[in-house]
């Protein structure tokens, strides 16, 4: 482990390289107690950084080194400097080769970054700083570099060799082993490397492009997984024909790969050529996987198949620059996953996730901007903020410019870059360039944290005139106390009494344009006027959720319901929902606290049950709508978050809606399960939509705790042909009292489902979120059953991401018996894999959201942590920010 400090890296000390790496040339040995890499890397000066040979300082970690030759000369120890992170050469002209060989150990790599071993099978993690765990190099990501890799490996368990590119020869080698050479014209940055070397079996398709060009589509899996691909292979070439449609990108290799591993400590990498997939993020079948499964597939696949363009052929610059390709490419991926399913619900999920985990990171000790302009770790920065953020950044850019003009912005961005490592400002430059437009000030969404605030107010007078008033604020951030205002598109409608959408003229306008419009809020206060509004109208603000923001407006809940059923906005319709019922459940929250008599606003009822029984409307709407504001949005939006009440309220809210919808919802459970039964499983929208109300209605009828629900559950749970249907029943046994039944449909499936790790991991997590007292006793318990096993990723998210992340009430406990257990955890995963213990450690994080006594507790778990001895830069990052 490391003995050099952490220390902090800034942007504004960025330096091109001193050197360049136009040619890499690898070969790997791989044997089963060490593997050798020996590296050719043409290279040369600079010509940027002008005349002169500074020495040559290339990254390496973890790496014993064999030989080092320089311009054919070989090195004696004199003639280098080799520290922890270094191998320090002098060069003596402008070009020159460097030539090393380097021993590693993959077989016992468990932080799952450099070369390691999932299983059988090697792979590679390099993005971000992964490669220097490899070989010698100079692991920036503007050093951009054609590679040709041989992997050399015994033939018997390691039938497939695979690395980037195209393969150019293959052939028998000694002692039973086989070697393979692959080569990637393509100019990349030593992240997107990739190798996988494995007893692996392979689907098979392939793609024509807009130019007619045949490309071979692989995924390579674990053989017993071998009828679980389909589901990818289709996204795939899904993926494909859209970004060609809608973004004009055509692949560009003859080969595309995707390879699934067990154990990886993010979804999936977009190595070109060769994307390397957690397992979870590949395999999909109706059997084994939920709908949820289904499309985080589907938009997995689309993400990294996206980043061909978005991340690979144009790439970032520095890894401040992260959210040019990760915002960009998440961007593209939900327009993929809207335009393949539901887009208002898309939008719907997005969002809802976005307002409860963006905004919390915003709120917290590591609140940073999508650009930040320092960090420790950058494993740390791949975050909701650089992620979920950064594509609604570019989402609003989107706004402003409109599809086309996007387009064109895109189009330039991307013929202008083509094979360049560039910044957050080359992208919006394109985008000004095309547009003939000025974004400076829209760029501090890229340099300010933070999460603004939109307070709105309105007035009318007799003159028709009517004027909305927009305040905008924005908290200090770790970074910075003192915000520039943002601008901020507000998309928005104003309906008149009868639900119908007003024409919008602003003042000074000729004529009215349109019923939905955007505004730019460039001020920190700034008041539109709309003239020729006949009555009062009632706005329908920030449509789509069409900036980051937090708005509010002084609706009352019954403007709250008129909106909900009449807003030409989806989006909207649901959002008055949802702000319905947060009022609803803050005032029953209040009441807990003053320790009165919980009463529900009947109006929430009378909504739900509206649109409950409207069968005009989209299921999955319905299924959204339904469907409460979650604990940890509760939390979010709450001062100080008052665990028991939010709780206690919420579950209260539920129950009084279950008898009082029983009617409504049992029917419409009915329908759908006969439906299902009908129906063999189909992987698409209308069916998740389906499927999503049903299951739904099952949770909260089964609050009723009526016997026909109880057979009902039951039923659903053994005859299902799938996964949604039998998980959700599960599920809802789990949270049940009926214990007897819980048990035996717990074991059942276990037994069932055994030897399926990704079920289990379902297996795991639907235990873990049971809300029943004695949560932590239970997933200490499941600790230890044998598909558990903590060094792999999947599995410790599984149990106890999902316990700390989602089971709020018992991680929260009083005695503070979650957050040491949680602290427990990060000491020991720190040990091992310190980007699985830097990310288990974020609910450690959100300490201020919470009481005095939890505070005390949360923080006395981080200085333990602290304290605990050699800690990994990515926990050291994260605690210290926390206690700053
Ligand atoms: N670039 C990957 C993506 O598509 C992220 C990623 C995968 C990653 N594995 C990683 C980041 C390991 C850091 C460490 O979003
Ligand atoms: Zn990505």
């Amino acid at each position: 482990m490391r003995t050099e400090q952490p220390k902090m890296i800034y942007l504004k000390d960025y330096q091109a390289p001193e050197y360049l790496i136009d040619e890499t040339h690898l070969t790997f040995e791989l044997f089963e107690d060490h593997s050798l890499v020996h590296a050719q890397l043409v290279m040369r000066r600079n010509p940027e950084r002008g005349p002169g040979l500074p020495p040559l300082v290339l990254d390496g970690q973890q790496l014993e080194l064999l030989s080092v030759t320089l311009a054919d000369r070989e090195l004696g120890i004199a003639d280098y400097q080799l520290t922890e992170n270094h191998l320090t050469l002098q060069p003596t002209s402008t070009t020159f080769t460097v030539d090393t060989s380097v021993r590693i150990h993959p077989e016992t790599n468990t932080a799952l970054e450099g070369l390691y071993k999932s299983g059988t099978m090697f792979c590679t993690q390099c993005e971000a700083e992964g490669f220097r765990k490899i070989t010698y190099y100079l692991d920036r990501p503007d050093v951009m570099s054609t590679f040709t890799t041989t992997v050399v490996a015994e033939q018997h368990s390691y039938p497939v060799l695979l690395s980037n590119g195209n393969p150019i020869a293959s052939g028998p080698g000694e002692d039973g082993r086989h070697w393979a050479t692959w080569e990637d014209p393509f100019k990349k940055p030593a992240y997107l490397f990739a190798l996988v070397a494995g007893d692996l079996w392979c689907v098979e398709d392939s793609f024509t492009t807009m130019t007619e060009r045949n490309v071979a589509l692989r995924i390579y899996v674990e053989p017993e997984n071998i009828d679980k691909c389909q589901h990818a292979m289709n996204s795939l070439k899904k993926s494909m024909r859209w970004d060609e449609e809608v973004y004009g990108r055509e692949y560009d290799l003859d080969i595309f790969m995707i390879v699934a591993v067990n154990d990886f400590n993010m979804g999936a990498m977009e190595n070109k050529g060769l994307n390397i997939f957690n397992s979870s993020a590949v395999l999909a079948k109706a059997e084994t996987a939920t709908d949820a499964a289904h499309q985080r597939v589907e938009a997995i696949v689309a993400h990294e198949y996206f980043h061909n363009w978005s991340g690979n052929r144009v790439t970032c610059r520095d890894w401040f620059q992260l959210s040019l390709k990760e915002g960009f490419t998440v961007f593209r991926d939900s327009g993929f996953s809207a335009d393949m399913n539901s887009a208002t619900v898309k939008r719907i999920q997005d969002v809802a996730y976005l307002r409860t985990h963006q905004f919390a990171e915003d709120a917290g000790p590591m609140a940073h901007a999508v650009r930040p302009d320092s960090f420790i770790e950058i494993s740390n920065f791949y975050t909701l903020t650089v992620y979920e953020k950064g594509s609604e950044v570019v989402g609003m850019i989107h706004t402003l410019l409109g599809a086309e003009g996007f387009r064109k912005g895109s189009d330039l961005y991307f013929e202008r870059h083509d094979g360049q490592a560039v910044t957050c400002d080359d992208f919006i430059k394109a985008m000004e360039d095309a547009n003939g437009v000025d974004l400076t000030q829209f760029k501090r969404w890229y340099s300010q944290a933070g999460t603004p605030r939109l307070a709105v107010s309105e007035s009318y007078d007799a003159a028709k005139t009517y004027s909305l008033t927009f305040r905008q604020s924005c908290p200090p951030t770790p970074d910075k106390v003192e915000k520039l205002p943002f601008v901020i598109p507000v998309e928005l409608g104003l309906l008149d009494n009868q639900g119908g959408e007003l024409a919008l003229r602003l003042a000074g306008e000729a004529s009215a344009q349109g019923t939905s419009r955007v505004i730019s809020v460039t001020e920190a206060e700034q008041t539109f006027t709309f003239v020729d509004i006949a009555e009062q109208p009632l706005p329908s603000l920030l449509r789509g959720f069409s900036a980051p923001v937090k708005l509010s407006f002084p609706y009352n809940r019954d403007q709250l319901m008129f909106l909900m059923q009449h807003d030409s906005d989806g989006f909207n319709r649901w959002d008055a929902g949802q702000q319905l019922s947060v009022q609803v459940l803050q005032e029953l929250i209040a009441q807990q606290q003053k320790g009165e008599a919980l009463v529900l606003d009947q109006r929430l009822v009378s909504a739900l049950r509206t649109v409950l029984s409207d069968e005009t409307l989209d299921q999955a709407m319905v299924a959204e709508m339904l469907s409460l504001p979650s604990e940890a949005y509760l939390t979010e939006i709450s001062e100080v978050a008052d665990v028991e009440a939010i709780h206690i309220a919420r579950e209260f809210a539920r129950k009084q809606l279950a008898d009082a919808l029983f009617e409504g919802l049992w029917l419409r459970y009915q329908a759908n399960r006969d439906l299902s039964k009908q129906t063999p499983y189909v992987a698409e929208a209308e069916h998740f939509a389906r499927r999503a109300l049903q299951n739904i209605a099952l949770s909260y009828l089964m609050l009723s705790g009526k016997p026909e629900v109880l057979a009902a559950t039951l039923e659903q749970f053994d005859a299902c042909d799938n996964m949604t249907e039998r998980l959700t029943a599960l599920a809802v046994l789990v949270n049940s009292p009926f214990e007897q039944q819980k048990a035996k449909a717990l074991a059942s499936f276990a037994e069932h489902f055994k030897d399926n790790p990704l079920v289990m991991d379902q297996w795991f997590s639907v235990q873990a979120g049971s809300v029943l007292p004695g949560g932590l006793d239970r997933v200490k318990a499941l600790m230890q059953h044998p598909a558990f096993n903590i060094k792999n990723p999947n599995k410790v998210r599984a149990l106890i991401g999902a316990f700390a992340g989602q089971n709020l009430i018992n991680f929260h406990a009083a005695d503070g018996s979650g957050y040491r257990f949680l602290a427990d955890l990060v000491i020991e995963l720190n040990g091992f894999n310190p980007q699985i213990a830097s990310r288990q450690l974020a609910p450690l994080t959100r300490w201020r959201k919470y009481d005095d006594a939890r505070q005390a507790l949360m923080k006395g778990e981080l200085e333990r942590i602290r304290g605990s001895g050699q800690l990994s830069s990515d926990v050291f990052e994260v605690v210290s920010k926390s206690l700053a």
